[in-house]
């Protein structure tokens, strides 16, 4: 959003508000405007999809658990940033031929006092929040919309600034902010832990130049906890892993002064490239920089090293920071333009252990790669992903992708314009199948019949279209980040 723009609508919620309730979302034929609509504060309770297609798998039992943002206004006042909004945590229970739907608000301390005020109220992301708000620590405006990660008995919703928060994986209901360890109290962990094939996790938290290390047990009940230094401010949403070594990439889009809300604190500076900070696992001082041009990045797929020491990282880069500097205010308060910037597409990094690192660009667009995760840190050829194109017609994009880099050759599956797809992830058939052979399960939103869809695919023929899709009753608000439990 300009600051032209936040000036205007600052001096001018009133006559908004009157402009949105004169446009009648109603008359659009696809209404897109379902992804972002704040989801009822009570939730949703069990409810059962309609199987609209095909079976489900008779062996796939299960749980797909999602994130995201389901808060968007408290009445004439919207986000300024989509990443501020309450996460709300889904489960779609796979079981006996059906698939049913239920979500509940992550009651985090943010949440509980904008819900009693009926306004928003902490700072976030891109939203500048009510300076009155007290902030004493990063909780205090922890939105906790990201993701959810399952250890233990506990089901975790992840943000990356703050506290993972827990909730009951069955009920939904929240529990509070997971402290790993008496001394990492509210320590910032990120929403995109890696687990090695015994279960091992590793997941950073940042805090300015410092990024911390954690590495937890597989039942979560250990933790160990180092610090490297990268240098810089750098956002970092993500990172990448091998057997031996952690990747921290650090993007040149770098916190500058203290201006809320965050985005306002950055400054793409494409002059810092875009580098590679190599970690020993076994010793964090153990550490050396590969360097790539200026790219932005939410996301990796993964990484792993060759029998030659070379590591790869294969990843969806932008050009730059103009995606997430604007955040798709616009599209919150139901208003809609072609982005005028570029989308992500899969890329590969390639580090060897001598030499200049490369950044090879597909060209194919692509977004929310995913990977098997029993080959999570190791030499695989699959990834999956939702396509990326700008529509001119509504947000999002009706495709989704897997890639193989052994052959190149891509495989798809749309669902057809009326469809806004989310991401899809990698379910397993069994633990000992080969890489790729499972399931790839996602939702959509289709824009059209205004509900939510689940589909279920055979991971290595996206081209042969779902197995079974079932469609929920209503629209929920789209998510980010999903994570599969078996039955
Ligand atoms: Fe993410």
């Amino acid at each position: 959003m300009s600051l032209s723009r936040r000036g205007f609508l600052a001096g001018s919620g009133a006559a908004l508000a009157a402009i949105s309730t004169q446009h009648s979302w109603a008359e659009s034929p696809l209404y897109w405007q379902a992804g972002w609509q704040t989801a009822p504060a009570e939730g949703y309770a069990s409810t059962d999809m309609t199987l609209i297609r095909g079976e489900l798998p008779a062996d796939l039992k299960g749980v797909l658990y999602r994130n995201g943002p389901a808060q968007f206004r408290y009445g004439d006042q919207y986000l300024d940033h989509w990443f501020d909004g309450d996460g709300m945590v889904h489960s779609i229970r796979f079981e006996d031929g059906r698939a049913v739907h239920s979500g509940q608000f992550v009651k985090t301390e943010k949440r509980i006092a904008e819900q009693a005020a009926q306004k928003f109220l902490a700072p976030g992301f891109g939203t500048l929040g009510d300076p009155s708000y007290p902030v004493s620590s990063a909780d205090a405006t922890n939105a906790a919309n990201t993701s959810v990660l399952r250890v233990g008995d506990d089901l975790l919703a992840l943000w990356e600034a703050g506290s993972a928060y827990r909730l009951d994986p069955v009920s939904l209901e929240t529990l509070g902010p997971k402290t790993w360890r008496g001394d990492l109290k509210g320590v910032p962990f990120l929403a995109h832990p890696k687990v090695e094939t015994n279960g091992t996790i590793w997941n950073l938290g940042v805090s300015g130049p410092n990024v911390g290390i954690y590495r937890i047990s597989a039942d979560g009940s250990q933790t160990d906890f180092g610090l490297v230094n990268i240098g810089v401010p750098a956002y970092i949403h993500d990172f990448a892993m091998t057997e031996r070594h952690l990747l921290i990439l650090v993007q040149p889009w770098i916190y500058q002064k203290q201006t809320p809300p965050f985005t306002n604190s950055m400054a793409w500076s494409p002059e810092q490239g875009l580098r590679v900070l190599i970690v020993d696992k076994s010793d964090f001082s153990n550490t050396r920089w590969a360097e790539l041009p200026p790219r932005f990045f939410f996301h990796t797929g993964d990484a792993w090293e060759d029998a030659d020491g070379r590591i790869f990282i294969d990843l969806a880069t932008y050009p730059d920071s103009q995606f997430v500097e604007q955040g798709e205010a616009d599209t919150i308060e139901g208003k809609y333009q072609k982005p005028a910037h570029s989308g992500a597409q899969m890329a590969m990094i390639m580090i060897p252990k001598k030499g200049e690192a490369s950044l090879t660009e597909t060209g194919l667009p692509a977004e929310f790669p995913r990977i098997d995760p029993r080959y999570q840190g190791q030499a695989r050829n699959q990834v999956w992903m939702i396509d990326s194109e700008q529509r001119d017609f509504a947000p999002g994009s009706s495709k989704i992708r897997r890639l193989d880099w052994q052959t190149m050759v891509p495989d798809m599956h749309d669902f057809g314009r009326e469809h806004m797809v989310e991401e899809h992830i990698f379910v397993p058939r069994h633990d000992s199948a080969q890489e790729g052979v499972g399931w790839l399960v996602g939702t959509t939103l289709n824009m059209k019949e205004r509900a939510t869809e689940v589909h279920v695919f055979d991971a290595m023929h996206l081209n042969d279209g779902p197995m079974a899709s079932f469609r929920a009753p209503y629209a929920w608000p789209l998510g980010f980040h999903g994570t599969w439990a078996d039955a």
